[in-house]
């Protein structure tokens, strides 16, 4: 089965004159599936026809509309109904799961992440060290990459191992955002686990694009996103797991009362009873117009019937990998080329330099190809299966090696 069958049901940008622009930017927004369009419309409708009755009528009635989501949304993160929840955004689920998770006690205060993680993710755990009273300059431990940008598993095992007596959480990405890594999770939550370290994954890269096994792995929590590969739009309403060990959680948490028990909910008792499992980490109303987008867009995923983009049978990623990397040529691929350590985004800089390679990067954009630019020196380029093709690979390789 080739994935790219499901190109059309896409809308690509198009340029002035009408023709398509080669679109590899589907990590950072994916493209607009009709369906999104239509499951939004048809609640827009509802909302016409129904008003507030919406909410307990019609198919899906709107209180309780995520769990239409959760049979997909459970496949591709390989987690547990019970596990998972369509809610809230990434930063704030990061939040919530740190708020429960993340409980210094002595000597064990502090929080380790990776040197030049997402900034946004970096800014929540300073925050959270803040709001304890601790000195993220003490604190934070944060692994260097190597010369290349990446980070070798066994360095991020030892290093859990090395301050396992001090470490109260373990942030860490399933794939990481600037160099394209993805990391063996499973084995770098086993080690947190064994050395009694909470650990908290950030899968905004990942979900949709790698496979993930979370029930299996077990994290305490874990955040992604749906804007990237899941293509529910701009701001989509996001994921939070928990492990299924959790479902029960009695410690801290932020509550709401989305994230009351559905049977009492509407009682209106001044004490919070959470609901089992993720679902008990909610605040406030379901976003719906948001969720129906998510819905829509995972009818793709459905007819596809794969978790990931990897399962798809043409790895573009390799193609463009194989095309560009060569000891010495122009570009240097930083993204890992074996395809059990990345998805399909391939990110790279030229050895000539940061100012040469932005003027690359330019004069791609120029040209309608989408990609994009991370600060110092990285071009992102990320043909997704599911509505790229070979074409446009060789098309972009053949301009890069041209250009660059
Ligand atoms: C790895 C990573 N973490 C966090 C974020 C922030 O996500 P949000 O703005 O949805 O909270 C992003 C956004 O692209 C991201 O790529």
């Amino acid at each position: 089965m080739k994935t790219s069958q499901f190109r059309h049901h896409f809308s690509v940008p198009k340029h002035a004159d009408g023709s398509e622009k080669i679109y590899f930017c589907g990590n950072s927004l994916g493209l607009m599936p009709t369906e999104a369009r239509e499951a939004v419309e048809k609640e827009l409708n509802r909302w016409a026809d129904l008003g507030v009755d919406g909410h307990f009528h019609g198919n899906p009635e709107w209180l309780g509309y995520h769990r239409i989501l959760e049979p997909t949304l459970a496949r591709l993160a390989g987690a547990k109904p019970v596990e998972i929840c369509a809610m809230g955004t990434l930063t704030t689920n990061l939040h919530l799961g740190m708020i429960s998770f993340y409980r210094p006690e002595g000597k064990r205060k502090k929080i380790l992440m990776e040197q030049g993680s997402f900034p946004s993710d970096r800014y929540a755990v300073v925050s959270q060290l803040e709001l304890h009273g601790f000195d993220p300059e003490q604190d934070l431990i944060e692994l260097t990459p190597d010369e290349y940008g990446l980070i070798d598993d066994d360095r991020v095992v030892e290093t859990i191992q090395a301050h396992a007596e001090e470490l109260a959480l373990v942030l860490w990405p399933g794939v990481q955002y600037s160099s394209g890594q993805y990391f063996d999770l499973g084995r770098i939550c086993l080690a947190s686990r064994e050395a009694g370290i909470p650990i908290g994954l950030d899968l905004a890269h990942a979900i949709g694009n790698v496979p993930l096994e979370l029930h299996e792995w077990a994290p305490d929590f874990a955040v992604w996103c749906s804007y990237k590969y899941l293509n529910a739009g701009p701001g989509a309403v996001a994921g939070f797991f928990v492990a299924e060990r959790h479902a029960c959680f009695d410690g801290p948490r932020l509550a709401g009362w989305w994230g009351h028990d559905e049977s009492s909910r509407f009682v209106m008792e001044p004490d919070f009873k959470p609901a089992t499992g993720a679902e008990g980490w909610q605040i406030s109303g379901a976003p719906i117009f948001n969720l129906a987008a998510l819905a829509g867009s995972l009818q793709v995923y459905e007819q596809a019937a794969i978790a990931s983009l990897q399962e798809a049978e043409t790895d573009l990623t390799a193609s463009l990998i194989e095309q560009l990397d060569s000891d010495n040529g122009p570009v240097h691929v930083v993204t890992p080329t074996d395809p059990a350590r990345r998805g399909c985004q391939v990110s790279m800089r030229l050895r000539s330099g940061r100012s040469q390679g932005r003027a690359l990067f330019e004069r791609l954009s120029e040209a309608g190809v989408v990609g994009d630019w991370r600060e110092p020196d990285i071009i992102r380029i990320a043909p997704t299966p599911m509505y790229n093709t070979q074409n446009e690979v060789d098309r972009v390789a053949d301009m890069i090696k041209r250009w660059a």
